[in-house]
């Protein structure tokens, strides 16, 4: 079988390469994807945008693709399953009216509300008055919202009223998010250590995979500004066995029961970003894929042809599967470019990616590399996801930081402390 990933980051690479494992599978293409992806032995990149829905369908007949796994959120959201479904195509993720979850923070609140799912006490707002005589009636900490897709952007975590004030501004009358702006959501501040949670979905059954932790801010000790997440390990030991279970009882079977009562059956991965609460586990967002960088630690640990997995998903039989996971932990480093999140220089060599990988438990994951004849050059904010499987999470993490050590680009940045939470639980 033919396999079409679409998508261009670390999450897709690591997709990839988990694909091109399967015996089931002759070449896996990505659109775009990057260089990693074109390295690997079955691997294949078409220059393809990954909103480029005709022509996707085009090159799914051409090649005769049996399987297709969406990666980002936009083309979940604008529909992407949906069309490709209705001419005949077999696909990995959920239908527009599903997408909602992530694409809408208003619909995924009140939908939560309907389902008794637990998270953070809110108020919805179409007009920047409402949303500030809110804010200053609750206080701060507060949060503050943009309704639609913001490209992670869109949340600010404020620590006084004037900021959250502020952030309504900003996203409600200067539209600095755009339309995703013109409804916000401000939300109850939660305290707690957070966690995320993927999990296969096939429209009824919910099979979670284990847990994980992202690292969002820039800088170590979990300082500066927000990034698309500077690492993550799994299993994230926040979350126990008695935690694991009440997250699936609580949020992921009420979640995908909900939307099938709805009408709008959830298939692909369901994905909750929680807060380990003083009073259990709260859902902070939900998303409608793959996580970035928690697929390059969750998917690097499961046992199982990951190929049968997507194709019981889309075939409502995920119940009669079961799903094995590696106890060995994993950790991914990003490799940023100098300056990310704010403005960084593109084209800069990357050296050392096969001295490090001489490890046959690192992964070096590609997110933002491009070729230039045979030199590999540095093409976005987050380079390269550095990849380490282990026996305990501390050897592991060295593991990661030695491959990543000999990785050489310039200005490269990364976080020394990649699962510090973790350790530091071990050590109590
Ligand atoms: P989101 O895009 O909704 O995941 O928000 C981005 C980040 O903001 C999350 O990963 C949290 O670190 C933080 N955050 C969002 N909502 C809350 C909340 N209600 N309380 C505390 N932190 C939050
Ligand atoms: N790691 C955060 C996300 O994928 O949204």
């Amino acid at each position: 079988m033919n396999v079409l990933i679409i998508g261009s980051g670390g999450r897709e690479h690591a997709l990839a390469w988990k694909i091109a494992q399967s015996a089931l599978v002759e070449t896996v293409y990505a659109a775009p994807g990057n260089p990693g992806v074109a390295r690997l032995a079955k691997g294949a990149c078409v220059p393809l945008g990954v909103k480029d829905v005709p022509a996707l369908k085009d090159f799914i007949v051409e090649k005769n693709i049996g399987l297709t796994v969406v990666g980002p959120e936009d083309p979940l959201a604008e529909g992407i399953v949906d069309t490709l479904e209705a001419a005949g195509h077999k696909v990995f993720g959920p239908c527009a009216a599903a997408a909602r979850l992530e694409a809408s923070k208003a619909f995924a609140k009140a939908f939560m509300a309907r389902h008794g799912i637990p998270t953070a006490a809110y108020g919805e707002f179409d007009e920047p008055e409402s949303a500030i005589a809110y804010i200053r009636t609750q206080g701060a900490p507060i949060v503050v919202k943009a309704d639609g897709l913001a490209a992670g952007k869109g949340v600010t975590v404020a620590h006084d009223v004037e900021t959250a004030i502020h952030a309504v501004e900003e996203a409600m009358r200067i539209r600095v998010f755009g339309e995703a702006g013109a409804k916000v959501v401000v939300e109850e501040f939660l305290a707690g250590e957070e966690a995320s949670i993927l999990a296969f979905c096939d429209g009824k059954t919910v099979v979670p995979m284990p847990s994980s932790q992202d690292h969002k801010a820039a800088y170590d000790g979990d300082q500066g500004p927000n990034t698309g997440g500077m690492g993550a390990y799994s299993p994230a030991p926040v979350v126990t066995p008695e935690l694991q279970e009440r997250i699936l009882n609580e949020v992921l079977n009420p979640c995908v029961a909900g939307m099938a009562a709805e009408g709008a059956p959830y298939k692909g991965i369901l994905y909750a970003g929680l807060m380990i609460t003083s009073a259990g586990p709260k859902v902070v967002e939900f998303n409608v894929r793959f996580g970035d960088p928690e697929t390059q630690v969750v998917v690097p640990r499961m046992m199982n042809d990951i190929v049968p997995v997507f194709l019981a998903c889309c075939d409502g039989t995920l119940d009669q599967l079961a799903i094995e996971y590696d106890e060995c932990p994993c950790v991914t480093v990003v490799m940023a470019s100098g300056g990310y999140p704010k403005d960084y220089a593109k084209g800069k060599l990357i050296t050392g990616i096969d001295d490090a990988e001489t490890d046959a438990d690192v992964m070096v994951f590609h997110a933002g590399t491009k070729l230039d004849g045979e030199r590999l050059l540095t093409n976005g904010g987050r380079v390269l996801n550095v990849t380490a499987r282990g026996t305990s999470l501390a050897e592991t993490i060295q593991r990661a930081y030695a491959a990543v050590r000999k990785i050489h680009f310039e200005h490269a940045h990364c976080r020394n402390d990649i699962g510090h939470r973790a350790l530091a639980r071990s050590q109590r």
